[in-house]
């Protein structure tokens, strides 16, 4: 019998999000400034020191793994890392192992995912429009991902869709893309704009509410609250005439923090709390320390007994200083 993690609020923690690299093939204008500086070699875990962590937390309970970036799929050696990982879900320790990723390298990478038991993948898209898509990620190329999402399909692997909503960009295709991912038997989340970082774009004029839009596309789709949580934050509905299911993201419009149940690693081994708050614990300061395993035990169980209640996001105020990409989402 493990004992869990319970947080200070009596949350437990299931779910360890690990960011593997800072860096990213592209560049969204929401994630990103249009200048980053990324980080230097010595300051990133190695592949082994991202195992022990993310092992640690499996033998405190949590029960998923997401690893994201950046991209995760840039980091070198990212597959071996994959391979090391899926050794708990062997063991059941693990339900599931699974990234973020923004498909460029999917075509590349998708059998071997397979093979290490990933069954799930979550590939941000924005955008069906090719030149929209590219002024969006500054320079990204659509038939790419699209390939890659094919390429992961015929691997055998779920792919649901991520689709952050822009009110000056992507709303009015907000519908054609849920249509979209549907035909294709793919699961679409829509996300709130969250202000983590600064950017170039004003994120009052692109925040675009998704309890709005739900209001709005039921008013020609018959939409059904489903009870399916994938024990991330997206509420489920299906939409009937598409027979697909349509996740809703809604960090500003309507708060999920009370059921939170995740915690975020960086690849640095800052181990953050809460997405929206500046709360962090050094974890590579414990490891390269010399700590033991009782050590790490001791340093996460501290970091996750003072989880903070809930985020303080609010449209117009940048919450936190990092970027989306040193925590992955
Ligand atoms: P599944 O439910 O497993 O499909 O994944 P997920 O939605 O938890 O993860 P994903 O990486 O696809 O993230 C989708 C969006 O949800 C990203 O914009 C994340 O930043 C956001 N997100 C994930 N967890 C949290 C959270 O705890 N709080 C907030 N505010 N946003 C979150
Ligand atoms: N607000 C909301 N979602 C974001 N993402 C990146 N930056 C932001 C932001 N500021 C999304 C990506 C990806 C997921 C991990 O987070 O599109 O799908
Ligand atoms: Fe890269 Fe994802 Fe950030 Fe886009 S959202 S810049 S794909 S990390």
């Amino acid at each position: 019998e493990r004992p869990a993690l319970i947080d200070g609020f009596g949350r437990t923690v299931t779910y360890l999000r690990v960011s593997v690299t800072d860096r990213c093939d592209l560049r969204c204008v929401y994630c990103m400034a249009e200048k980053m500086t990324f980080l230097p070699k010595a300051e990133v875990l190695t592949l082994e020191e991202l195992d022990r962590i993310a092992s640690a937390f499996v033998g405190l309970g949590v029960r998923k793994l997401r690893l994201s970036g950046g991209e995760p799929l840039v980091r070198k050696g990212f597959m071996s890392l994959v391979e090391g990982l899926s050794r708990h879900l062997r063991s059941g320790a693990l339900d599931e192992l699974t990234l973020t990723t923004n498909g460029t390298r999917l075509a590349q990478f998708a059998p071997d995912l397979a093979r290490f038991g990933v069954k799930r993948i979550n590939v941000s898209l924005d955008t069906l429009n090719p030149h929209l898509f590219a002024r969006l990620t500054r320079g990204g190329n659509l038939t790419q991902v699209v390939s890659g999402i094919d390429a992961a399909q015929a691997a055998g692997i779920a792919i649901k869709i991520n689709t952050v909503a822009l009110a000056q960009d992507n709303a009015a295709e907000l519908p054609a893309l849920i249509q979209w991912a549907h035909g294709r038997g793919c699961d679409i989340t829509l996300i709130e704009t969250m202000p983590l970082g600064e950017i170039e774009a004003d994120r009052t004029d692109q925040f675009l509410s998704l309890t709005e839009v739900r209001q709005e596309l039921s008013s020609y789709w018959t939409l059904t609250d489903l009870p399916l949580t994938t024990g991330g934050p997206a509420r489920y509905v299906r939409v009937e005439e598409t027979g697909g299911r349509l996740g809703l993201i809604t960090p500003l419009s309507h708060n999920f923090c009370e059921a939170c149940n995740r915690v975020r690693l960086t690849c640095t081994g800052t181990l953050h709390s809460c997405l929206g708050r500046e709360d962090a614990s050094d974890l590579r300061a414990v490891i390269r320390a010399g700590a033991d395993d009782a050590d790490l035990v001791a340093a996460i169980r501290a970091a996750v007994d003072a989880k903070p209640q809930g985020h303080d996001f609010q449209i117009g105020r940048t919450a936190v200083g990092r970027h989306m990409s040193t925590t992955g989402g």
